[in-house]
């Protein structure tokens, strides 16, 4: 793409519906924001370094814009955005909570984030040593034996689970076919049984929002896999069965998975493994001080008891008998699930949220999600009841199926209107087994100041629905963008910049 003749002021305001330009359109010809003269490098034919074969024959189009300019079109995007860093952003399933800045510090201090993945082992025996501790820990807080830090996110790590189960079902000659899943499960639970290549049974919920046991009795037989569970559940309930549950998988010879996706409600108070798990994923960019979302960098590392320790992905980092490290293959091992050894800085951020928290802080973090959860089903009990009204752990979901009976405005209405109340919306029609559902997680993060205006914004919500039903369907009106037409968004993806064909805002 050519440059705009002239390209665009850099200085735009702030709010308002004009979109920001591409940063294409600021681009003119000669502008540069790098100074390469300055770095030192002699100069060099490119000729001379890549093969001819590979030199491209036309320049590729790159936008030409100043420092500048680069800046303020950043930085006018970040103020469009709605971040964790702006305002409370109480997305169920999804702990979207205040990542402590000193994290980002530990992970980005040069002996840690300098270091080349391929760097010889006896050259990174800190890093080997720090990577062996952050196992142990995350072994002690899930009560596993051990465990690989490979995968790179959530979904990752269950396919990695899954490729464990089968490994270890084959070690034992046997070809099962099921994995168990209860209805109010996570999307990628379904989908990576599937990538895993088995067939998905689902289990449903009772009435009181748990795993229906009798249902689950009856779809146990020898072909049976295991069960992946979320404990407490994705309606943010304990599963107080699940001591029987295991036994019950267990006796048919299958292995029970923990989606440890979230962590937030049993942090240093319950660990899966007790609970009779034997394998558990966990999202390190949730819990453990790396923002979730955003397409950043996550960590998905899978925790297993001691009888699936040897099939773990490897190279993994080892201690040898003199105190040294080494990279040593498991000797049953699936093989690699990752280049090199994982996203690494997740991984120190989160070793060093373990350690400034300490056994005694982990409990507390669990404690106070699970008391703001309650605090807000509580208070919103008259406008917004809870699906299931009993003590929830560090996630309610609520339901405003009553709300939309009566004045016809539904989950999304309030969730689009509550941006404009200086909120991020909740998560909404999710789980799906609840109608018009709005999942709230408030996590630790938030004060009780900043919980008390979210009720206040939902409540003002519900009551503006009866007066100015048309002021919730078509919120937001005071954003940069406004209500989307999400289906068509979804179904008719355009994902070049040339051919874009935006979908229009309505309204
Ligand atoms: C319960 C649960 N399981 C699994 C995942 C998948 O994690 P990821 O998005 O890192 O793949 C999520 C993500 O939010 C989740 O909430």
């Amino acid at each position: 793409m050519s440059a705009a003749p002239g390209g665009r002021a850099s200085s735009a305001p702030l709010l308002g519906r004009d979109a920001e330009p591409t940063v294409f359109e600021l681009s003119v010809t000669g502008r540069s924001a790098a100074q390469l003269r300055t770095t030192g490098v002699p100069a060099t034919l490119l000729e001379r370094l890549v093969s001819a074969s590979y030199l491209r024959r036309e320049p590729v189009a790159l936008p030409e814009v100043s420092e500048r300019d680069l800046v303020g079109h950043f930085t006018r995007l970040s103020h469009r955005q709605f971040s964790v860093d702006l305002g409370m952003y109480p997305l169920g399933s999804c702990t979207m909570k205040y990542n402590p800045k000193a994290f980002d510090e530990i992970a980005a201090m040069p002996g840690i984030a300098d270091v080349h993945p391929a760097t010889p082992a006896p050259l990174t025996q800190g890093w080997l040593a720090l990577l062996c501790e952050i196992e142990r820990e995350l072994c002690a807080v899930t009560g596993m034996h051990a465990a690989t830090l490979q995968p790179a996110a959530g979904a990752a790590g269950e396919l990695t689970g899954l490729l464990l189960m089968r490994a270890f079902h084959a070690a034992n000659g046997e070809t099962r076919t099921k994995v168990l899943i209860p209805d109010s499960a996570h999307g990628t639970n379904p989908a990576s049984v599937t990538l895993g290549g088995y067939e998905v049974v689902t289990i449903p919920s009772d009435a009181r929002g748990l795993v229906d046991v009798d249902a689950l009795r009856a779809a146990l037989d020898r072909d049976v896999a295991g069960i992946m569970l979320t404990n407490p559940n994705t309606l943010g309930l304990f599963e107080e069965e699940i001591d029987r549950i295991a036994a019950a998988v267990h006796e048919v010879g299958g292995l029970l998975y923990y989606d440890g996706a979230n962590l937030n409600a049993i942090l240093g108070v319950v660990r899966p493994g007790d609970m009779g798990f034997d394998i558990v994923h966990l999202n390190l960019h949730k819990t453990f001080a790396t923002p979730h979302g955003g397409g950043g960098p996550g960590a998905g590392p899978v925790a297993v008891s001691e009888r699936l320790a040897e099939f773990l992905p490897g190279p993994a980092p080892c201690r040898t008998a003199d105190n040294q490290f080494e990279w040593r293959m498991p000797p049953r091992s699936i093989g690699r699930v990752h280049s090199w050894h994982g996203n690494a800085l997740v991984l120190a951020r989160a070793h060093a949220y373990l350690r400034v928290h300490g056994r005694d802080g982990l409990a507390r973090v669990a404690e106070r999600a699970v008391l703001n959860a309650n605090w807000l089903r509580v208070r919103l009990h008259d406008s917004y009841p809870a699906a299931f009204d009993r003590p929830c752990m560090h996630e309610v979901v609520l339901t405003a199926a009553e709300l939309k009976r009566t004045t016809g405005v539904r989950a999304l209405d309030v969730a689009k209107r509550l941006l404009e109340e200086g909120f991020h919306a909740p998560t909404v029609y999710f789980p799906l087994v609840v109608d018009e559902a709005l999942m709230v997680e408030p996590t630790e993060t938030e004060s009780p100041q900043t919980l008390a205006a979210l009720a206040d914004a939902l409540e003002r919500i519900a009551r503006g629905a009866t007066d100015d039903p048309d002021a919730a369907h078509e919120a937001p009106r005071s954003t940069p963008v406004r209500r989307l037409d999400e289906a068509r968004a979804a179904r008719h993806l355009v994902a070049t910049e040339d051919d874009r064909d935006p979908v229009e805002p309505r309204g």
